[in-house]
């Protein structure tokens, strides 16, 4: 169909490419004092809200394909994979521009502060899934106990949106806004796949099967 083959026009390696400049801007600006009074809070934050954005698409992967018929399903990986280097990117600044491997304040941050609390379990939960996004481990792993390994991409994304809200002061709009966003895409999960019309195309439900 003309309208699918739009979609999945640019290979996988792009979802890379554009994925990544705005992690380039941030550091090319951080390190040419363009980034105002406070270059690396800006940095530190800037990284934790595109992963946070990576993840989220990710995640619209299956909902867009069962209730729009947009079958991304290509890019699925690189959008993770792009989540994982944003997440690994802003946990990097923390740990060595923010508190200069400082492991007692790291530690003491880990266990006193709810919202480093609940990042870092974030970031554990999505290590195994960034490690074993490739074919080799899908063979070795089986595709259920694959799947099966892969949901743990759930309460990892629920984590950093939490992250975001615990750490603002007041009530800002926005973690508000992607806490429902997350949320709505993990309830669009039990939404039954529309009925397919008569005529449909089979390769997108086997899709919709896999996931
Ligand atoms: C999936 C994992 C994570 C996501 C999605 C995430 C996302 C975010 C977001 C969206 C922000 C706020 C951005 C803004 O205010 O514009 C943030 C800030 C922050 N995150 Fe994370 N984060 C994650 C993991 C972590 C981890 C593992 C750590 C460190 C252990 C961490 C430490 C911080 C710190 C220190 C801030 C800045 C707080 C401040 O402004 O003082 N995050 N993160």
């Amino acid at each position: 169909m003309a309208q699918s083959k739009l979609w999945t026009a640019a290979p996988e390696w792009a979802v890379y490419a554009v994925g990544l400049v705005p992690a380039a801007d941030l550091f090319v600006r951080a390190f040419s004092n363009a980034l105002g009074a406070d270059p690396l809070r800006i940095l530190e934050n800037g990284l934790g809200e595109w992963a946070l954005r990576f993840l989220i698409l990710g995640l619209a992967v299956t909902p867009l394909m069962r209730l729009a018929r947009i079958n991304l399903v290509k890019y699925r990986r690189a959008l993770g994979l792009v989540a994982f280097i944003y997440v690994v990117l802003h946990l990097g600044v923390y740990l060595v521009l923010d508190k200069q491997f400082f492991w007692g304040e790291i530690g003491a941050d880990i266990v006193k502060r709810p919202y480093i609390t609940i990042g870092m379990a974030a970031f554990v939960l999505l290590v195994p899934l960034a490690v074993t996004s490739n074919r080799l481990s899908i063979r070795k792993m089986g595709a259920a106990g694959w799947r099966k390994l892969h949901r743990l991409v759930y309460p990892a994304v629920l984590f950093g949106a939490v992250h975001y809200l615990l750490l603002v002061k007041a009530w800002p709009p926005e973690p508000i806004i992607y806490l429902v966003i997350v949320v709505g895409l993990l309830a669009l999960r039990f939404v039954k796949p529309a009925r397919r019309a008569r005529g449909g195309s089979p390769g997108l439900a086997r899709e919709a099967v896999r996931q």
